[in-house]
């Protein structure tokens, strides 16, 4: 059966925000160089493939996601042949680069776009998204961007509105344009010749527009979200298909889309052998307890229970065909420990949960780098610390509508993208081994005792359990391509699930609570410990947030 499966199903990914893992040459910032001299590290994580942010040119509005040209790399990062050096040297060690591929829109100093906007006859007049405007010369329609705004900016060279679903400066491309698909379709095959194992496709479900039509207002603003407007249109998965045939039929890669707006019943279409990607991030289990708002998101309540039915939903939905990319952070989201465990008063053992939630779940587990150190959200007191465009946003919005520097501050520290972005923290040295210049981001201030030296040297560390998780899975094949059942789903407390191969099946049992939680122990009967993170771990009974594997022969 595990024969069956390919082997981006079998390893485990790493999230590298290249600005942040390690700088090679006291800029401050990261570089590929230094991702090169970390590849040990993650090889004894288990990873088997690097998943790099964007590190083409790029005037960095929003840190790389604005490209200028897609097919060469951002000086501030190195050069094509320190790409080429960190693929040669992966390969060495098992690992495979996969590239972030930005199509939905380019940076507004692209050569497509000043072509474009230069007026309304030129060649490419038609690659981005261009209306005029209404009759009273507003906006062609009330869509306000994800980083908050009108979605759409005027240009003066061009007499005309520009669509941008996110920053003025990420213009949206024009995919209904044959040439502009295959301009993009062409990036991709530059870099599969350049020998990348795969794609992670960025905000991939917004490349389809539908009708131009004014949404029903959702703030006071007068505006409406221009997600609940676009994402997942109908007609997208033409594309899809028409990328995944022109770019990665016959070649051994893997894809993953970045799929916001699709849910777990969409999933059949979209993964799978009949579906567009290998894999999708959906995004039901990480927007949990969030609430949309103009300026960001607001918090809300949840429980449990509420995660259980999202992560079931999404790991049914992907039984048999499908496969799902497990993953708990990202660099766009807040650090998972402050997300799924606010204010826990043990933080190494809930980070042990979601690393046995992220190895035991059926799917490719992607570990974001920092993660498995047990990083934690920032909350500094200055916004000039801050450099994330869509944090200084939403504190300028804050501060608009009446806020005090402090409010607006204490509104920001639990959604800013920075808290994901700080330095990777290597050691207790100055700036945590990241930089010997000064880093770009400030390192938050916990590197002194969470860092990787201390961690290594620490066998019950968060590190160390991230490292024995990824062996275990690597050796248990029931957690490789083993089906997926919940069980005790009406428990406030325990989130728990069997995971059955052909001859043996896993019983992962984690208690979210700070209290201990009882079940029955007939459910572990003929299965053995394979791993605690409790000291003592008892049939019937869990300590408070431990996380537990069990195994038995059927
Ligand atoms: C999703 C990326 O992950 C995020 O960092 C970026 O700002 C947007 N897409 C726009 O490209």
């Amino acid at each position: 059966m595990e024969d069956r499966l390919k082997w981006w199903q079998k390893t485990n990914v790493c999230e590298i925000y290249v600005r942040s893992f390690q700088d090679s040459d006291g800029d401050g910032i990261g570089d590929l160089k230094g991702i090169t001299q970390r590849l040990d590290y993650l090889k004894k994580l288990g990873i088997g493939a690097v998943w790099i942010t964007p590190c083409y040119p790029s005037p960095q509005a929003d840190n790389g996601y604005d490209i200028v040209d897609y097919c060469a790399i951002d000086e501030t990062f190195g050069t094509m042949e320190d790409l080429e050096t960190l693929i040669s040297e992966a390969g060495k060690r098992g690992i495979c680069i996969v590239m972030d591929l930005v199509f939905n829109h380019t940076s507004d100093q692209h050569a497509w776009f000043l072509e474009s906007s230069s007026g309304k006859e030129n060649p490419k007049s038609d690659w981005y998204i261009w209306r005029d405007a209404k009759p009273d010369g507003s906006e062609p329609t009330n869509w306000r961007s994800i980083f908050g705004g009108s979605a759409w900016t005027w240009s003066e060279t061009r007499g005309q509105y520009y669509l941008h679903t996110f920053l003025k400066e990420q213009p949206d491309l024009n995919w209904e344009n044959p040439e502009v698909r295959c301009a993009l379709y062409d990036t991709a095959i530059f870099w599969l010749d350049k020998g990348v194992g795969g794609f992670r496709m960025d905000a991939i479900t917004y490349i389809k527009k539908p009708a131009f039509t004014d949404g029903v207002p959702d703030a006071g603003d007068g505006m409406t979200a221009i997600h609940e407007m676009i994402a997942n249109s109908d007609g997208i998965l033409d594309f899809l298909h028409e990328f995944k045939d022109t770019v990665q039929s016959g070649r051994d890669i893997f894809t993953v889309g970045e799929a916001n707006g699709v849910n777990a019943s969409d999933l059949p279409e979209w993964v799978g052998s009949e579906g567009v990607f290998d894999m999708v991030f959906e995004f039901s289990h990480i927007l949990l307890g969030l609430k949309e708002g103009t300026a960001g998101a607001g918090r809300i309540g949840w429980t449990l229970v509420d995660l259980k039915r999202i992560l079931t939903d999404s790991q049914e939905k992907n039984a048999g065909n499908g496969w799902y990319p497990v993953y708990f952070e990202n660099h766009d989201h807040p650090r998972c420990i402050d997300h799924y465990f606010p204010g826990t008063a043990d933080s190494n053992m809930a980070a042990k949960i979601i690393g046995t939630l992220l190895f035991t779940l059926r799917g490719t587990p992607f570990v974001y780098q920092g993660q498995e150190l047990g990083l934690r959200n920032v909350a500094w007191d200055d916004i000039n610390d801050y450099n994330d465009i869509s944090t200084r946003n939403r504190y300028g919005f804050l501060i608009s509508e009446g806020k005090t520097p402090v409010e607006a501050l204490a509104a920001i520290h639990f959604f800013s993208r920075d808290s994901a972005r700080t330095p990777m923290q290597w050691t207790a040295d100055k700036n945590a081994g990241f930089t010997r210049g000064t880093p770009w981001l400030p390192v938050n201030e916990n590197y002194r005792t969470c860092n990787v030296a201390s961690e290594e040297a620490d066998p019950d560390s968060i590190l160390s359990w991230y490292r024995a998780l990824a062996e275990i899975r690597r050796s248990h094949s029931e957690l490789i391509e083993g089906s997926y059942e919940e069980i005790l789903h009406d428990s406030s407390q325990i989130y728990a699930f069997i995971r059955r191969g052909t001859t043996a099946e896993a019983i992962i049992l984690t208690n979210f609570s700070e209290e201990t939680a009882e079940y029955d122990a007939a459910l572990l009967d003929g299965a053995a410990l394979v791993i605690s993170s409790a000291e003592n771990s008892t049939k019937g009974m869990l300590e408070h947030l431990e996380s537990a594997v069990y195994k038995r022969k059927i």
